[in-house]
């Protein structure tokens, strides 16, 4: 970092700027949250520069209270009118380009503002509350218990993310968005080619030799491939609704008007596409805290109590939404810095959930945290909508797996993505043993 006169910003050396914005540091944990260590005390509120343009400047905001503060204020904070995931100022301007000026690819509640955003929101947001979603607990346990059996099957050493993490919350999601098993698979594809696209492994496309440009186009090829499918889909559940959350959509109405088909798709691609990789990293992240630590796993298995803290401290402690971007409306303050009106500020989940003023020994896995008031969720108007599900599904995910698996190892080691956006491990080798 480098001090420009006591009263300047504090700006990020060029290193440090590469590592906020580089996919790979995020696939090197430790070094990053080193780094977020040394910005919380030194530059809590740091301007991330780029001297040759190829992203637009930003904030890195890094201390849970400020991340805190920035979420729950939607009217100064917004998330429309840049950007709400960091991207390269080429992306910005061919998404732009196909979309005929607005920076975002896809519509979606993550890039309203109020009053639009409330009122899309609310669409949903009954369906995705603890009491509606008791009516498909059975169906969620069905896909828990089928994707143990393939695990156990494969036994006794298996790839715990191919096998169970990344399919099952994609199952369960399909499943609530009325998407037949079939056509999964390439669901997988296009969310993992929008999303995860920085990890060439998991893209499967070759991406590392690809232009930031070559990028942006198979993401937004992947977006068509989205529309096509899912305009098919409202067409049946306008013709028959089924009651699940594509049947919703597809009858909603606003100000009595039916969604456009851009909203429509859009509403479709961020439940399609939050719910997998998010509650996949995160249902990894807790199996490889159990295969640590195997006192912990017995105890679980004792006890099922316990389950609910494992559950929430994973989502903490991976935190597999890194960041959200927002842009200041008006002329603020943020940790006695300075922000501009139009500003773009990042709130950088991982450094906040890593935050020791709020968290006593960040970096530990602890079952027992409490209070637990992690940031992975987000806070305020966008917090997260699928959180009871993603809870719901991890919980019961894990009781199905302590029925049948007695002990568990690694069985070499973890890796995780190269993403800035969505993280988490991309292999989790395990040896296990089952019943
Ligand atoms: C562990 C798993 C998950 C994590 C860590 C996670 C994290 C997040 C975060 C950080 C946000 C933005 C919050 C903010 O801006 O304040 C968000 C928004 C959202 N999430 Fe999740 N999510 C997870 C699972 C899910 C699931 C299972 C679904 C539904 C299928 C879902 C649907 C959404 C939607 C629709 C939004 C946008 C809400 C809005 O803008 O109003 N998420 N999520």
């Amino acid at each position: 970092m480098s001090a420009q006169g006591s009263a300047a910003a504090p700006v990020l050396s060029p290193e440090q700027g590469r590592a906020v914005i580089d996919p790979a540091s995020y696939a090197q944990w430790d070094g990053l949250l080193d780094l977020f260590d040394t910005l919380r005390e030194e530059a809590p509120v740091a301007r991330v520069e780029s001297p040759d343009g190829i992203h637009p400047p930003f904030w890195l905001v890094s201390r849970y209270d400020d991340v805190m503060r920035i979420s729950k204020d939607n009217a100064t904070f917004l998330n429309n009118p840049q950007t709400v995931v960091f991207s390269l100022t080429e992306g910005i301007e061919f998404a732009k380009s196909l979309t005929g000026g607005s920076p975002h690819l896809v519509a979606s509640l993550v890039t309203f503002d109020a009053p639009i955003h409330m009122k899309y929101r609310r669409l949903t947001q009954e369906w995705f509350m603890p009491k509606n979603l008791r009516g498909v607990e059975d169906e969620i346990r069905t896909l828990a218990q089928a994707t143990v059996q393939r695990l156990v099957e494969a036994g006794p050493e298996a790839d715990f993310v191919k096998l169970v993490s990344a399919p099952y919350p994609l199952h369960v999601v399909m499943q609530i968005l009325g998407v037949p098993e079939e056509d999964e698979a390439r669901m997988l594809m296009l969310t993992q080619q929008m999303f995860g696209g920085q990890d060439e492994e998991l893209s499967g496309s070759g991406m590392a030799a690809m232009t930031p440009d070559q990028i942006t186009q198979l993401v937004a090829g992947a977006v068509k491939d989205f529309e096509a499918y899912f305009a098919r889909l409202t067409a049946e559940k306008r013709a028959d609704p089924t009651g699940d959350v594509a049947s919703i959509i597809a009858n909603a109405t606003i100000d009595g008007e039916p969604l456009n088909d851009r909203d429509m798709m859009g509403y479709y691609i961020i439940l399609a596409a939050a719910g997998h990789d998010t509650t996949s990293a995160s249902t990894a992240g807790a199996m490889l805290a159990l295969a640590r630590d195997p006192e912990q796993f017995a105890r679980v298995r004792a006890d099922r109590s316990l389950l609910p803290g494992i559950v929430e401290e994973a989502i903490r402690w991976t935190s597999p939404v890194q960041h959200f971007m927002r842009t200041a409306a008006e002329g603020t303050e943020v940790g006695g810095q300075a922000i501009a009106k139009g500003d773009w500020l990042m709130i950088n989940y991982v450094a906040a959930n890593h935050d020791p003023a709020q968290f006593e020994d960040p970096r530990r896995f602890d079952a027992a945290r409490s209070p637990n008031r992690h940031l992975a969720f987000g806070a305020g108007a966008h917090q997260c909508l699928g959180l009871h599900l993603a809870r719901l599904e991890m919980r019961i995910l894990f009781e199905a797996l302590l029925d049948r698996i007695d002990s568990v190892e690694l069985a070499g080691e973890p890796a995780r993505a190269k993403s800035t956006f969505v993280g988490g491990l991309k292999t989790l080798p395990l040896r296990f043993a089952a019943r």
